[in-house]
């Protein structure tokens, strides 16, 4: 009886699946999580003209590509990832720079200084998942720390952070450091990404600047 409208679901999701791994192919994109980006970009604007944007975990390339699109010719994107990534140039797009590297290594943020400041950080950053929720869960919040970290290091005032995370038990603290850092918090679930996927992407809209943040943690330390 339960068999099969549970068949039903996964024929379902399978279709949509298969729908934007076509749609990346035609669209010349090497993976279809650049629809993740996309959609967020389309509703929220979070990449303009002329920004240097910061991709974590960039390969093989789909979110760097479109980043260098929206950023134009005046743009530049700096793709970071562990595994080694050949990302061909945009016609009319930003140029794309890329790091092969542990976004978590302590020399991390100094190699990035020559470039500093970025409007935008991006992170689509995925540890190798094992299938046990919570300890993927426990990665995923780790590395989306990183990410935020880094950004808050990077970061002009007013840049942006969209960030993906697996949710879970720390999912909410996590929310609340990237409030804490920003003027305005969104938690996005892109149609693109699979209903049944614990993923969901935070947006941290207009970082409110370093000083502003010091002088925050301070305020909460001396609240304690
Ligand atoms: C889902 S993939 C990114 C897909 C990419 N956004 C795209 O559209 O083509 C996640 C990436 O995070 C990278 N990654 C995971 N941990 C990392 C780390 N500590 N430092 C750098 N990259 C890391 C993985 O190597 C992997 O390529």
């Amino acid at each position: 009886m339960h068999g099969y409208p549970h068949s039903g679901r996964l024929f379902f999701v399978k279709k949509v699946q298969d729908y934007y791994f076509k749609k990346a192919k035609q669209d010349n994109y090497p993976a279809r999580s650049v629809y993740k980006l996309e959609e967020a970009q389309q509703k929220h604007h979070i990449i303009k003209a002329g920004n240097k944007v910061l991709d974590l975990g960039c390969h093989p390339g789909s979110w760097s590509l479109y980043a260098a699109k929206i950023a134009g010719r005046e743009g530049l994107v700096v793709g970071v990832d562990l595994q080694k990534s050949t990302i061909a140039p945009v016609a009319g797009g930003a140029r794309i720079e890329f790091i092969c590297a542990d976004i978590g290594a302590d020399d991390f943020i100094a190699s990035l200084s020559d470039k500093l400041p970025f409007q935008v950080v991006i992170s689509d950053l995925a540890p190798r998942t094992t299938g046990h929720k919570f300890s993927d869960h426990l990665k995923s919040i780790e590395l989306s720390r990183q990410a935020l970290a880094i950004a808050s290091h990077v970061l002009c005032r007013g840049g942006h952070f969209y960030c993906k995370v697996f949710q879970g038990e720390d999912f909410p603290d996590f929310v609340n450091e990237v409030r804490l850092l920003f003027h305005k918090t969104k938690v996005v679930k892109p149609k693109s990404s699979r209903v049944e996927s614990r993923e969901v992407f935070v947006l941290g809209v207009e970082f409110k600047g370093v000083e502003q943040c010091r002088a925050a943690a301070a305020k909460v330390q001396a609240e304690v």
